[in-house]
């Protein structure tokens, strides 16, 4: 048997106009994962079992139109010339899904991984990048790459699509809190929506999209530089502002932001794509405490990293 792992992440600054060449700033989150166990089995094929998302997939040939948990599979099997085994990958995670921890992506690094170990295949970090971009596809339509970036990396990235992917080297210890808004989001619908709106108001987006790119930029130099953590809490508030003028909040995650910084969030915004998925919180360490309990007491109980 065999067991593999892949992590979260979240994006402090930049998402959506990193899409358009703009820069955007993501860390990753260790604390939320999703994990693959590989085992064999006596019947023809592979089965995939994912109990979290009521999903249950056989793959006994290579087919040309499936998901993307069987692409990641068939892909990574056609890369190697390999046959199809009879394995059975069971996938669990306590990642939130469609919500902008990169649950997707996380998945497909798991499933890769795990993969490589079953077939004893040595398989760069940079390969298994490759494999989960082209799945991200699917998940993403036009995706950046910031996703797998840093799922797959494991660290901080300072990323501009095609041109820039430099790790950030962070000074700033930073204490953040994270609220599922519980409203499920499809990354694909929202960045069309923007990718319309962009077509339609080209000066807007410009404009909105290079104030995020001097909070990406500011952003990078403060982590790096063990910078000011009331600052970086500003940034965040101004990003969140910016992606509410592009049109990817709504009432439930401008509440749970406003709330936040009622409750002492030093700053707080969505992450990810928006129109639902997660709110992140910059908190001062010492009032972490504080400030989950009075959240709770708020009403705000899905905290998924705290
Ligand atoms: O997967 P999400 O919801 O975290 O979205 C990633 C960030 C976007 O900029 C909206 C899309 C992308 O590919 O960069």
């Amino acid at each position: 048997m065999i067991i593999s792992k892949a992590i979260s992440k979240i994006i402090l600054s930049g998402e959506h106009a990193v899409v358009h060449g703009y820069p955007a700033v993501s860390l990753p989150v260790f604390n939320c994962s999703s994990q693959v166990t590989i085992s064999n089995h006596s019947k023809s094929g592979i089965e995939i079992n994912a109990p979290q998302i009521s999903t249950n997939l056989f793959i006994e040939k290579y087919k040309a139109d499936c998901n993307p948990l069987e692409l990641t599979v068939t892909n990574f099997l056609r890369k190697f010339e390999l046959s199809i085994p009879n394995i059975s990958i069971e996938i669990t995670s306590n990642i939130p899904i469609a919500s902008g921890m990169g649950s997707g992506a996380s998945i497909s690094t798991a499933i890769i991984r795990g993969l490589a170990e079953y077939f004893k295949i040595e398989i760069s970090t940079d390969e298994i990048y490759n494999q989960v971009f082209e799945i991200e596809k699917i998940y993403h339509g036009n995706p950046s790459g910031i996703d797998p970036k840093v799922i797959v990396y494991q660290a901080p990235f300072y990323f501009v699509k095609d041109t820039k992917m430099e790790e950030i080297k962070i000074k700033k210890n930073l204490e953040f809190v994270i609220i599922d808004s519980k409203i499920r989001s499809t990354t694909k619908e929202v960045v069309e929506l923007v990718e319309e709106q962009y077509k339609l108001y080209p000066a807007k987006y410009k404009t909105i999209f290079s104030h995020i790119a001097n909070i990406s930029n500011n952003l990078k130099s403060e982590l790096e530089e063990d910078g000011n953590i009331h600052y970086i809490g500003d940034l965040l508030n101004s990003n969140h502002n910016l992606l509410r003028r592009m049109g990817v909040s709504n009432q439930t995650l401008d509440e749970i932001v406003k709330t936040c910084l009622e409750s002492g969030a030093l700053g707080a915004k969505l992450s990810g794509a928006g129109k639902g998925g997660i709110v992140i919180a910059l908190v001062a360490s010492e009032q972490k405490d504080y400030f989950v309990k009075d959240l709770k007491q708020k009403g705000i109980t899905d905290i998924c990293l705290s």
